[in-house]
């Protein structure tokens, strides 16, 4: 067979195999199946919490393997240094078909008694995996030790920390500056802890301007990294961004995500994880990545040069649309009227559509669209893998938990909670310890108390009126709702100067 009869996720499997073999990395195979328990103990490790499981023979409770680091660090020796890399099928359900799917993973483990070398040349691999798959791409590296610091330094409690890191990997810097203020960070602290955590760039830029705000080791460790990179000549495709970040308990050094031009999801993620190896008993560190080769079989995006924006079909993305005119990037065909969906001015480098308020976050998050504009309310709900760029100050309502006059809750029943919006409600009711019994409708959810459908519905309240003129009121504000600028992850990366000349277009004309 010839190279070229393969696919091209076939292709890249034969050829990084071939870059890992010649950096010493010897082939790990695995079954399917694992041990229930190994992901059950380390579950937050897993990108997805769902897992598929069946029971042997001998009534032991097994997984279909979603992750195959685990499996390594299991069966880590312990002794010296391993380098290892694989080729494996993972299984997952899919967060929008909740659908099985089987993923093709290649990847490398290095673990043991690692030093500084071991560690750069698994970064190393990374930008070299990525350079095998495409001309253009992008690694983008972080550093938890940074994270660590910042977050030190915002005296925020621990609680609190795991929400900050939540909003800087969303680049949420708007709710990261709230969070700040009110836990009583002053003005101007607040300000150079958000524009710290914002800071995304070329490593040429960046790097210094870190070791100016947040002299520490680890930004001493990425400055090292990033002088190996350049020595083999891959100075230009590193990017430095913190919002490349993972979770605390379990990560500890550099943090990596890969990014193809063209493919809306990043294909490359890994880390140094050292405190996973602890919580398994193992001493030492470890770093790897996986790239979800899959992706490279997917179609490509539209391939056009211009900005693609999801505007939602109404009266709010009407109002947006007359400030990103406002701001010079209008496009006249959309003022036209008439029944048409996608309008574009390629002198502006603009392509609009209009869709449902509710789709806007999947056209971004699946890269159909570069940005879009979407209610709070539908994030909080689905969700997205998207970055939250700005807090748009339209659209103001609030998600709240309303019910009849004369309605009083009793602990001791299960509380019947009738919404459109089962995530947030779910989350909410949760994080209070109440049990409820979820009652979803697509609309008109006021009518559900009224008929004795529901006890209470948890909805969106803008004037108060829908609620009034039927009688209800609210009973628990659940949080406060107004329109964000979403962008794909991937866009970010590949159109990052017309995004943000985008971004401060708009802020300055919302002052
Ligand atoms: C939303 C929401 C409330 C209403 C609140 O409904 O679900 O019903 O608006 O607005 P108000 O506080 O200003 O009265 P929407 O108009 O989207 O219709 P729906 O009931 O069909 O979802």
């Amino acid at each position: 067979m010839e190279m070229n009869d393969l696919s091209r996720s076939e292709q890249a499997v034969f050829s990084l195999r071939s870059l890992y073999r010649q950096f010493g990395y010897a082939a790990y195979k695995m079954s399917r199946f694992e041990e229930y328990d190994l992901y059950l103990r380390n579950k937050d490790f897993l990108q997805s919490q769902q897992i598929i499981t069946f029971a042997d023979q001998n009534g032991r409770l097994l997984a279909m393997k979603p992750d195959v680091t685990l499996s390594i660090i299991k069966n880590a020796s312990g002794s010296g240094v391993q380098k290892l890399y694989y080729n494996e099928n993972v299984y997952r359900v899919d967060k929008g078909t909740h659908a099985y799917k089987e993923i093709m993973q290649s990847g490398v483990e290095c673990v043991g008694a690692l030093g500084a070398a071991d560690v750069a040349e698994v970064v190393e691999l990374a930008v070299k995996s990525l350079a095998l798959l495409s001309d253009s791409f992008v690694l983008d590296i972080s550093h938890m030790g940074i994270l660590q610091a910042l977050l030190q330094e915002s005296g925020l409690n621990e609680g609190d920390r795991g929400t900050a890191l939540h909003y800087i990997q969303q680049k949420n810097l708007h709710q990261l500056s709230g969070l700040l203020t009110s836990a009583g960070c002053d003005g101007e602290n607040t300000q150079r802890l958000c524009s710290i955590a914002g800071l995304c760039g070329g490593a040429a830029q960046v790097l210094p301007e870190l070791k100016r705000q947040l002299p520490c080791a680890a930004v001493e460790e990425l400055q090292n990294i990033y002088g190996a990179l350049e020595a083999v000549g891959f100075g230009d495709q590193i990017r430095i961004d913190l919002s490349v970040g993972s979770d605390m308990k379990y990560y500890s050094g550099v943090v990596l995500r890969g990014y193809i031009e063209g493919i809306a999801d990043n294909i490359l993620s890994g880390g140094q994880y050292d405190k996973l190896l602890r919580k398994m008993g193992k001493s030492g560190s470890a770093i790897g990545f996986a790239l979800n080769v899959q992706l490279l079989e997917q179609p490509q995006n539209s391939g056009t040069d211009m900005l693609n924006i999801a505007l939602p079909k109404g009266r709010l993305g009407e109002k947006v649309y007359a400030i990103l005119k406002e701001a010079g990037f209008e496009c006249p065909a959309l003022e036209e009227g008439g029944r048409k969906l996608i309008f574009e001015n390629p002198e502006k480098g603009v392509r609009y559509f209009w869709v449902k308020p509710s789709d806007v976050s999947i056209y971004v998050e699946r890269g159909a669209a570069d940005l879009g504009i979407v209610g709070k309310d539908i994030l909080l709900e689905y969700k997205p893998d998207v970055y939250e760029l700005l807090d748009l100050g339209l659209g103001k309502c609030r998600m709240a938990v309303a019910g009849k006059k004369d309605f009083a809750d009793s602990p001791g029943k299960t509380l019947r909670v009738a919404t459109k919006f089962p995530n947030i409600a779910v989350d909410y009711y949760s994080s209070k310890c109440r049990d409820i019994d979820i009652i979803h409708l697509n609309g008109s959810i006021e009518i559900a108390p009224i008929l004795g459908l529901s006890d209470v519905i948890v909805d969106i309240v803008e004037t108060g009126t829908t609620l009034k003129e039927n009688g209800l009121e609210v009973k628990e504000e659940i949080v406060p709702i107004s329109a964000r600028l979403i962008a794909n992850t991937s866009a970010w990366q590949f159109k990052n100067e017309r995004i943000r000349t985008l971004c401060q277009g708009l802020e300055e004309k919302l002052k």
